[in-house]
């Protein structure tokens, strides 16, 4: 809270530490934020660690549909782990330091998590793309070593470029402030701090963005527009008005997720304020995954009987 104390020249070791300013700008929120987080955070743990449980274990839900949610809900909580734990012992022990390696190596481990969550969403639109309007070759095309490979594809294929984006974050010449205005490493308000051309930087970002954020939640609105064409085809009112809700809920999430990500790394650098940077990834680190397994399992029928089979034994 008092970072104002520490003057600028002090900051000969300002390639061995950051101080992340979290939401210093709200003093008196402090105890009221620490709250606030860790109700989210135990909220995502708890709801995530139920639909991964009962994935496993309910024999009716040994399906690909619930193959893709359950290694979701997986990886919802390595994704909440990366940033709010660090952000509740900032608020609750007030001290704010990090290590330029833990900086770098929870910026590298946000977004490869990041890239996981969106291949991993378009695989899942996908699914129910192929389920819906392909129901005859479903179980050709969505054999378990398909799903496999799609999950593995999602997890994987987004590691080398973003510990590559890392690094040539990382290796920038830092001096001056190490005051990060925003309550974990992320790239715009690291760049900000970073001294010389940050141009390459900052166009690396931008193709990994196109790459990872916004042809994926293209791929999804094909996929989800095709859907619910098809869904307008069927003929019993109620089962267009259930599928019609599930998927407007689904696409909810979605343009919240890819919305908030796509304006955070595709605006230019200078028109980035700190203030809309922490609100907007707020949206995208912490909101989605805890209002995902509502919307993708716990509305759903088959969750939701698996759970009171569980509950009730
Ligand atoms: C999710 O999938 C990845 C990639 O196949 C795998 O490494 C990970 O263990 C899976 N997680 C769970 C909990 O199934």
């Amino acid at each position: 809270m008092n970072h104002q104390e520490k003057p600028p020249e002090e900051n000969l070791t300002k390639l061995m530490e950051f101080v992340l300013l979290g939401f210093t700008d709200v003093p008196h929120l402090q105890w009221f934020l620490f709250g606030l987080f860790l109700v989210i955070y135990i909220i995502i743990l708890i709801s995530n660690g139920i639909i991964f449980l009962i994935t496993k274990l309910d024999p009716a839900l040994q399906t690909p549909m619930y193959y893709f949610i359950s290694n979701f809900s997986f990886l919802e909580i390595c994704y909440a782990s990366v940033t709010l734990p660090r952000m509740l012992i900032n608020l609750w022990t007030q001290k704010r330091t990090i290590s330029f390696i833990a900086c770098a190596t929870q910026m590298c481990c946000v977004l490869v998590l990041a890239a996981t969550e969106c291949f991993l969403l378009a695989v899942m639109a996908y699914d129910r793309y192929v389920a819906i309007c392909n129901p005859l070759h479903y179980p050709l095309i969505m054999k378990h070593k398909m799903c496999i490979q799609l999950v593995a594809g999602s997890w994987i294929s987004g590691i080398p470029v973003q510990i590559g984006q890392t690094f040539q974050i990382f290796s920038l010449p830092f001096c001056g402030s190490n005051l990060i205005n925003h309550f974990f490493c992320d790239i715009p308000p690291i760049l900000k701090l970073a001294c010389g051309d940050t141009f390459v930087n900052e166009m690396m970002v931008s193709t990994v963005a196109v790459l990872f954020v916004t042809v994926p939640f293209l791929l999804i609105l094909v996929s989800y527009g095709k859907l619910i064409s098809t869904i307008l085809k069927l003929s019993s009112a109620t089962s267009r008005t259930r599928a019609f809700s599930t998927c407007s809920s689904h696409l909810m999430v979605v343009v919240l997720f890819f919305g908030s990500g796509m304006i955070t790394y595709l605006r230019p650098r200078t028109s980035h304020s700190a203030g809309t940077d922490k609100v907007l990834s707020l949206f995208y680190t912490i909101v989605t995954p805890m209002i995902n397994p509502m919307i993708y399992s716990l509305r759903n029928k088959d969750v939701v009987r698996a759970l009171r089979k569980l509950l009730c034994k």
